[in-house]
């Protein structure tokens, strides 16, 4: 028996296969992230991935969102009672740039609104 699909059929489906890539490969290459640790993969992301992943998981980074004085205090907070190590101004603020920009209240996985104007 041979089936007949329609021409148009195909391409719908095509089309439908298509997008869904392209969807995936946009979402991929919009935010990158390490597999070990979740962390978004950009400039500085080895130095904290060296440096804050040590006592506890990436996760509590991941899942935090604050702007560089946040990220600073945080940093500090930790530096005062946690045991964390100093680090020389070159590696903080890299880790800051990193976190600021990554991690920041508004994130990066959203993009911004479209602003449609409908008039
Ligand atoms: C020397 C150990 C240590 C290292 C290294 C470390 N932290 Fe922490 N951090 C802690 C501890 C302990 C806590 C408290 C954990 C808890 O409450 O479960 C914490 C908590 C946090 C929190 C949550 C703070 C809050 O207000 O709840 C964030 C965010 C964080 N760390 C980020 C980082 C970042 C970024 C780095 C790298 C610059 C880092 N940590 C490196 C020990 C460390």
């Amino acid at each position: 028996m041979k089936i007949h699909v329609p021409v148009h059929r195909i391409s719908a489906i095509t089309i439908c296969i298509l997008t869904a890539a392209l969807n995936m490969l946009g979402s991929v290459s919009g935010a990158e992230t390490d597999s070990d640790t979740g962390l978004v993969i950009a400039p500085g992301f080895e130095t904290v991935k060296l440096n804050c992943t040590v006592c506890h998981s990436a996760k509590i980074i991941t899942q935090n969102r604050m702007d560089r004085e946040g990220w600073l205090e945080t940093i500090r907070w930790m530096q005062e009672t946690q045991g964390l190590w100093q680090f020389n101004p070159e590696t903080e603020k890299e880790i800051l740039d990193y976190l600021s920009a990554n991690y920041r209240p508004e994130g990066i996985y959203r993009r911004p609104p479209l602003n449609v104007q409908w008039e």
